[in-house]
């Protein structure tokens, strides 16, 4: 029987809705998991508290590495990024009134990133999930997980004003920095990995044709500041500000002259400005919560780990996690071997820990820290120009924007 049936059943009065994998949050991870899972023949049920218009409108970051697009291409839903992505075969480095390119193309041949909006990914999975017949709630409110610990955990919530139940053999937290399931971990189960940064990130969505053809990370005295796109008549762009600073502060002509005087560093180089759609503040952090598992509860995501978004790894690293998570979950429905689900989050974190380290270092390469004397000041600078000229510092930096290939 279908999930989708199941559901039609609590329409007409059941509350205990039986599934197999109980998925908490329709974010990338949420979604890309129940569409992985559904293309093993693995049932899954998707609760979303926010609507469905929300969750696609919601702009974040738009990187995606190779083995992202792989995923999705190979999954069925990478048609439209295929045709509207856009690779891109480097980055430029601007600071000292320079600009420096790291050259993928000769750094790490053969590969490449693809810039494509994740609220794109976002629509296309939701898309398939739907046209497949696989249950998405959204608008679902009063989350709770119990039993994690036990062979067969529940997710209580309210859907259309109903208390409803869904009874499940693993559940995955894939709700977010923000959301319910860590917490429901009892407390000394997990560790947690905090870095907080003092400053924040101001995003800007703009209807302008890009500037430049490749992403610019520039680095100024006034601060960072980041030059990407979404299609070739809408650009995106990332100022650093102060920490909680309040967007009313950045009226849009602010934001233009800010930009202006933060990226028009370079001989011949001037930034076309448009109308802004969309602007907003975005905490800088680095956390981890490990193990990312208790029990049959398993967290994937934002939900485990948050990066600075300085290397644009936060996609990525979600999408390495379901799908070492399906790997893991088919091993066990196909002849109950655990091995796989056991290995999980040990699995996971080699990548979120490079990761970390990788978004850690771009940060602080590219940031103007206010804590900075002259010394660390030079320091700064020093380590760029070592990036910029040496072709092994360049090709670390390479290596990991793309993505390392570690599991
Ligand atoms: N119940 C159900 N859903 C919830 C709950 C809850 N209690 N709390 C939060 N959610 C939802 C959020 O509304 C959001 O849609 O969970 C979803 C989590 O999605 P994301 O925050 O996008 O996280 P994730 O899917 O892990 O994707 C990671 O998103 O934040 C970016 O930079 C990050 O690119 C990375 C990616
Ligand atoms: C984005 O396009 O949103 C973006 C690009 C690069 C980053 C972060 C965000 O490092």
């Amino acid at each position: 029987m279908t999930v989708a049936i199941h559901f039609r059943l609590a329409r007409r009065g059941a509350r205990v809705v039986r599934t197999q994998v109980g998925i908490v949050g329709a974010g990338p991870a949420g979604l890309l998991l129940s569409h992985l899972l559904q293309l093993r023949g693995i049932d899954s049920v998707v609760l979303e508290i926010r609507s469905r218009d929300y969750v696609e409108q919601r702009v974040r970051a738009g990187v995606l590495e190779q083995g992202t697009v792989d995923t999705l291409v190979a999954s069925g839903v990478g048609e439209r990024l295929l045709r509207e992505g856009m690779v891109h075969h480097g980055i430029e480095l601007r600071f000292g009134g320079a600009r420096h390119r790291i050259a993928f193309e000769r750094l790490v041949p053969g590969r490449a990133i693809t810039v494509y909006g994740q609220q794109e990914v976002v629509k296309d999975l939701i898309e398939a999930l739907l046209k497949a017949g696989r249950e998405v709630l959204f608008e679902v409110s009063d989350v709770t997980i119990r039993g994690a610990d036990t062979a067969r955990p529940q997710i209580g919530f309210t859907h259309r004003g109903r208390g409803l139940e869904l009874d499940c053999d693993f559940v995955a937290g894939c709700d977010g920095f923000h959301g319910v399931s860590r917490d429901a971990i009892p407390p000394g189960v997990l560790r947690y990995f905090e870095k907080e940064y003092p400053f924040a990130w101001l995003g800007v969505l703009a209807r302008v044709a890009p500037s430049s053809q490749e992403l610019i990370y520039s680095s100024t005295d006034r601060g960072f500041a980041l030059h990407s796109m979404r299609t070739p008549q809408v650009c995106r762009f990332y100022l650093q500000v102060r920490a909680r600073e309040d967007i009313a502060n950045w009226p849009d002509e602010r934001v233009w002259s800010e930009l202006k005087a933060r990226l028009e560093t370079v001989p011949g180089f001037t930034l076309a400005t448009g109308p802004v759609l969309e602007k907003g503040v975005a905490a800088v952090r680095s956390f981890v919560a490990e193990p990312m598992q208790y029990g049959r509860l398993y967290l994937a995501g934002d939900a485990a780990h948050i990066v600075p978004p300085t290397g644009a790894k936060g996609l990525n690293l979600a999408v390495n996690d379901v799908r070492v998570l399906t790997e893991a979950l088919s091993a066990w429905y196909r002849g109950g071997d655990t091995s796989l689900l056991e290995a999980y989050s040990a699995t996971c974190l080699r990548r979120v820990w490079r990761a970390q380290h990788f978004s850690w270092w771009m940060t602080a390469l590219m940031h103007r820290f206010d804590d900075y004397d002259e010394f660390d000041l030079r320091l700064q600078r020093s380590y760029q120009e070592y990036v910029a000229r040496s072709e092994a510092a360049a090709t670390s930096l390479a290596e990991n924007y793309v993505g390392l290939s570690l599991s």
